[in-house]
């Protein structure tokens, strides 16, 4: 059961780091135009400032696979960074020829078990499956968890399910439910997943208590 952060904002992964509870980040084009960084620069810092993360993963894009192969040789100098490609002929292309050249890879922007099928054939570490982006469009994200889950047991090649676009903590919890190996989230639905009302509200009863007895 991993932990990712779903962000390039160098500054919000190092407020979460020392938690401990952190196993990786995942980024893509939209969140490097986000933090403002140069996305060579912005994968850099964070493979050099957090060692602990098992995996960072940089998003290649470009049409054809041969140009993906060459995007992704940078970000293979760096530790721990993952390649993230589309689940398209030429991504799982480039996957597959990543992986030869000893990259891990993200296969992601899947929609269909059918594709996942496709993703772990090409050697894929993770796939992700994208919950959010389903649930807008009206179908079950959870269920294509529960689905790729069990397919991957039945058929095992040692691809991780990465559940991606998760909005809220309830849908975190219900991903692991289903079977993801690791889900993504941004920082601000991680920091939700320590909240209760009913734990602020029994510690603040327990804080009145133990002041009264210490009185
Ligand atoms: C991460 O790998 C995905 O790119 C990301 O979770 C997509 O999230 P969104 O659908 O909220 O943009």
């Amino acid at each position: 059961m991993k932990i990712f952060l779903d962000t390039a904002d160098y500054d919000a992964i190092s407020m979460r780091y020392d938690t401990g509870l952190i196993d990786g980040v995942t980024t893509n084009p939209s969140l490097i135009k986000k933090s403002g960084d140069d996305p060579f620069e912005a994968i850099k810092a964070i493979s050099e400032s957090f060692p602990d993360l098992k995996s960072i993963s940089a998003e290649v894009v470009a049409d054809l696979a041969c140009d993906m192969v060459e995007q992704a040789k940078p970000f293979m100098e760096l530790d721990n960074v993952t390649i993230k490609v589309p689940c398209t002929v030429e991504g799982l292309r480039a996957c597959r020829q990543l992986r030869d050249l000893g990259a891990t890879v993200n296969v992601t922007l899947i929609f269909s078990a059918a594709q996942a099928v496709l993703a772990a054939k090409a050697g894929a570490t993770y796939v992700s499956p994208f919950v959010g982006r389903l649930t807008d469009n009206g179908c079950d994200g959870l269920e294509l968890i529960k689905t790729i889950y069990d397919i991957y047991a039945r058929q095992p090649l040692g691809t991780e399910i990465l559940a991606a676009s998760v909005r809220s903590p309830e849908v975190v919890a219900l991903c692991y439910r289903e079977g993801s190996d690791i889900v993504t989230m941004p920082p601000g639905v991680f920091d939700r997943m320590y909240e209760s009302v009913l734990t602020r509200e029994g510690l603040a009863i327990f804080q009145k208590d133990w002041d009264s007895i210490n009185k």
